[in-house]
């Protein structure tokens, strides 16, 4: 048994974002109507009928979350509760039933808890990133939805998700592949989304981007969001905006730098429609931003057949998005004033 005092010996300033087997993950059951409360296993392979709907009409959903070290030793969670909210109507958009708060929470905090010698430590630039998922098993072969569901939740340490270490300028390029159609699932954090953007982002990094920028699927004008990130900009005007569309992911990250924005750096903030090509020269900073991607200071963008620089040669990060970025990741890791009370601890 290992003492709380003990971690594993990684490298943690080195993680990249990929998956590490920890000790437990929790599984919790769906049938006959409703679920078992759930238990810990050691067993990172899931058992599963060739025939489970997720498998083959994708019903399946998940969510992501970290859980960081402070420095006196706590162990946090950001907005864990708008997490669980996200994933119940996603839920219920992909006629999946929804997985109860208390045993949302319970999965994530016990699964946690048991792999506390894996959540990196302090300072070290890692954290322990959360997989909940719910997925549709057993036999069904007509398109309707399972009569069994498994809610898992499993863990990794991860570093950086665009490969460099703190805050590092990406590029993103716009695609011509679509992600969301306007009244379709993009707005759900459905694992059906991404199946479909791989190529997306494959296209963006051939075209030396990090990652695919997508624009509005019925006009290809408006900014809607990048493969694994929402978008943020600052204005030169000072005021601080993100795209509204009924076709992205409502971040988490994002409504909090929102916040941020209007109620710390006392900014004027505002969602609306983001035309790129008419308003790129009115943009001060853009980043985007993600549990994984945390804030990334976008420096160029691709489209039209050329680069086009954001801020200054595109190379370096701006002071709004450090700012932005400093605040952030200083509340998320304990280090300043949780004045937004969106810290969860938990027990170990
Ligand atoms: N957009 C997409 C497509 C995502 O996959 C994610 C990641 O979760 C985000 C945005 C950011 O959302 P959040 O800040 O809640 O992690
Ligand atoms: C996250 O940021 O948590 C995500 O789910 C994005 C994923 C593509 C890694």
């Amino acid at each position: 048994m290992n003492s709380k005092q003990d971690k594993k010996n990684l490298n943690w300033s080195e993680l990249g974002f990929d998956y590490i087997k920890t000790d437990f993950r929790y599984s919790a059951v769906y049938e006959n109507g409703g679920w078992n409360s759930g238990e810990l296993l050691a067993d990172e392979q899931i058992q599963i009928h060739e025939g489970a709907p997720s498998l083959h009409y994708a019903q399946q959903c998940f969510e992501g979350m970290k859980a960081q070290t402070s420095k006196d030793g706590r162990v946090l969670l950001f907005r864990p509760g708008l997490n669980c909210e996200r994933m119940r109507s996603t839920a219920a958009r992909l006629l999946m039933p929804e997985v109860p708060k208390e045993l949302f929470m319970k999965a994530i905090e016990e699964t946690v808890a048991a792999n506390f010698t894996w959540i990196p430590p302090h300072g070290s630039g890692a954290s322990l990133y959360i997989r909940p998922m719910l997925i549709g098993v057993g036999e069904n072969l007509g398109l309707k939805p399972a009569e069994k569901y498994e809610f898992r939740v499993f863990v990794s340490p991860v570093g950086p998700y665009y490969k460099q270490s703190g805050l590092a300028v990406i590029n993103l390029a716009v695609s011509d592949i679509d992600r969301a159609a306007p009244n379709g699932t993009g707005n759900f954090k459905a694992g059906a989304n991404y199946a479909g953007g791989l190529l997306a982002t494959l296209n963006a990094q051939k075209q030396g981007a990090n990652e695919a920028l997508y624009l509005d699927s019925s006009e290809h004008r408006y900014i809607d969001e990048a493969g694994s990130a929402n978008i943020i900009i600052s204005m030169k005007d000072g005021s601080f905006i993100t795209p509204s569309s009924k076709a992205v992911l409502s971040s988490i990250t994002r409504r909090s730098l929102m916040d941020i924005a209007k109620k710390e750096l006392n900014m004027n903030t505002e969602e609306r429609p983001i035309d790129l090509r008419k308003e790129i020269s009115k943009f001060n900073e853009v980043a985007a931003c993600g549990t994984a991607a945390v804030l990334s200071p976008v420096g160029k963008i691709w489209f039209d057949e050329s680069w086009h620089s954001i801020f200054g040669d595109g190379e370096s990060v701006g002071p709004v998005m450090q700012e932005m970025y400093d605040i952030l990741v200083g509340i998320q890791k304990g280090e300043r004033e949780d004045k937004f009370n969106w810290l969860h601890h938990i027990e170990l």
